[in-house]
């Protein structure tokens, strides 16, 4: 384990246990339909890699990258650093996000991809975390698991940046925030 965790709350087999089985609502929901799943940058690499694994229909995917976190807290401002390279016009699409907090960042891309005249959009999350949120527009069809209102990192979610690439998802030590 990584010398700065305190605590492993999901370990690898775990996640992509629970990737295997949000995949399979998905194929069963997508049937005969061609989705597009938007992968919200940078945080949600490890786990929309894992997911589409298990992905039986066609699909494609493109991603988009937002910010609105600095440290640990929201700062509530929603940036688009990256858009779509694709024409959503007429399409499924699945927005692909590592956790849900306040929900603000969901409720300005809904909003934004709707204007886009999209067929459909559903949200695939692999972290919810229900008591951080502070806008209730947004309501994810595909949840993997529920989380308290701590700072988890790992498989995609950072601290400034880091531990990203950690397999498992859990806590960091006190220390690590001093
Ligand atoms: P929100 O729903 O607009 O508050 O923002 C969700 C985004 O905040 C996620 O995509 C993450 O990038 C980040 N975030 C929220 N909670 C955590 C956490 O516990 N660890 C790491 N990143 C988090
Ligand atoms: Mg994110």
């Amino acid at each position: 384990m990584n010398q700065d965790i305190k605590q492993i709350f999901y370990s690898h087999d775990e996640i992509v246990n629970k990737s295997i089985e949000l995949a399979k609502c998905i194929n069963r929901d997508y049937d005969g339909k061609f989705p597009i799943f938007i992968g919200l940058l940078k945080g949600c690499v490890p786990f929309l890699a894992e997911l589409i694994k298990h992905i039986t229909v066609p699909m494609e995917y493109d991603f988009m990258d937002v910010s609105s976190y600095e440290g640990t807290s929201s700062t509530g401002n929603i940036k688009i650093i990256k858009d779509l390279d694709i024409d959503i016009c007429n399409r499924d699409i699945i927005i692909v996000e590592d956790i849900i907090d306040t929900g603000l960042t969901l409720h300005h891309i809904v909003n934004l991809l709707k204007s886009r005249k999209v067929s459909s959009i559903e949200i695939v999350t692999l972290l919810d975390k229900v008591e951080g949120r502070i806008i209730d527009t947004v309501k994810p069809k595909y949840i993997g698991f529920n989380v308290k209102k701590e700072f988890v990192v790992g498989f995609g979610l950072d601290y400034n940046q880091k531990y990203r690439n950690l397999p498992y998802i859990g806590i960091l030590k006190e220390e690590i925030y001093k």
